[in-house]
């Protein structure tokens, strides 16, 4: 174990939660912007996580480390809506916003199911349900407006790197992607996650078990949904699988019967717009989808992104329309 460690170590003892000088630290699979481990105490695994000030991806992108405490908010507010949604916090640990939570043993990530073909589409409608769970039981309500203001996190970790630097590249539609981008930071909604895609929700059985949080915000719920729908729909293009798409409408579906706030219309077309300009990004943007190698396949995504963009469609739609390949 690195020396740099030794604090951590002293943190987990700090917080009573090992009784040793040297724990086994097992690192966790991602690890993009953190550093995870599994680490073996006397009453069990957990999970120990620690922002890193500098993410791992290509391009140069760093971001402040306080996202770890937007994270442990999230996961504890999420519990509060639905225990079964979220890990539970153990201990925030006094170095470098690192936090442990209870390990979750036998829940793979949903990415990696979806990959190997095994596509449940009951199990995408349970993660619309939970995704609206947390909008709804947010939304409108000043105490969590307040506990996540966490504007310029969000700008700097999501709104800049999807929307402004692909806007930079793409003069004809940087008009649109400013709108797109300028409305997003406008609207304070609902408490918002961030990040879910499926490699950062477990299948817990029939249930999704949220994590990965460090971009939560008090800002607009069509963000969320966006998101997660953009990674099915990318992925139904990279695997040629319409049961990915199946489970894109299953979810749309899911999340719209949970929308109790705002009128569904107005929440499904922003979220139409939103999905055009960050299916988009993961073609050209900072943080492009890994897996999206092949030329033609990017054509298709790019080619689909650009119209939406321009005339974008409400998500509900825009799932149906999409298209795998050209053919
Ligand atoms: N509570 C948990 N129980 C079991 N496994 C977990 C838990 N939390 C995280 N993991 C595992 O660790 C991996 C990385 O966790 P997480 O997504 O929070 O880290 P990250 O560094 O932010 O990842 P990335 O930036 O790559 O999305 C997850 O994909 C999952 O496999
Ligand atoms: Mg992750």
């Amino acid at each position: 174990m690195p020396s740099a460690d030794t604090d951590i170590v002293q943190a987990l003892r700090d917080a009573d939660l090992i009784d040793t000088d040297q724990p086994v630290f097992q690192p966790l699979a991602g690890g993009v912007s953190c550093d995870v481990w599994k680490v073996d105490t006397p009453s069990g695994p957990i999970v120990v996580k620690r922002p890193l000030p500098q993410l791992r991806v290509a391009a140069e992108w760093t971001a402040p480390v306080e996202r770890g405490v937007s994270e442990v908010r999230w996961l504890q507010r999420a519990r509060a809506v639905d225990p079964s949604i979220a890990p539970k916090v153990l201990a925030e640990l006094s170095v470098g916003h690192a936090f442990a939570m209870e390990f979750l043993p036998d829940c793979p990530v949903w990415k990696d199911e979806l990959v190997a073909g095994r596509v449940d589409i009951g199990f995408a409608k349970q993660v619309g349900r939970g995704i609206a769970a947390v909008h709804s039981a947010t939304a409108n309500r000043d105490e969590d407006r307040d506990a996540f203001r966490n504007d310029e996190m969000f700008r700097a970790l999501r709104v800049d790197p999807f929307l402004f630097y692909v806007a930079e590249q793409e003069a004809e539609l940087a008009p649109a992607l400013h709108a797109i981008a300028n409305d997003l930071m406008a609207r304070k909604i609902a408490l918002v996650h961030g990040d879910i895609s499926p490699k950062n929700i477990l299948v817990s059985g029939d249930d999704p078990v949220f994590i990965d949080a460090e971009c939560a915000v008090y800002g607009d719920p069509a963000f969320d949904l966006a998101f997660c729908i953009t990674h099915l729909l990318l992925k139904a293009v990279w695997l040629d699988d319409e049961r990915l798409k199946q489970s894109a409408t299953a979810m749309v579906d899911a999340y719209r019967a949970g929308i109790d706030w705002e009128t569904p219309e107005a929440l499904l077309l922003r979220a139409g717009r939103l999905t055009g300009a960050l299916l988009l990004a993961r073609v050209e943007g900072k943080s492009p989808a890994p897996y999206l190698t092949d030329t033609e396949q990017k054509n298709i995504v790019r080619e689909q992104a650009r119209a939406l963009i321009l005339d974008a469609l409400p998500i509900d739609d825009l799932v149906t329309q999409w298209k795998r390949t050209f053919a």
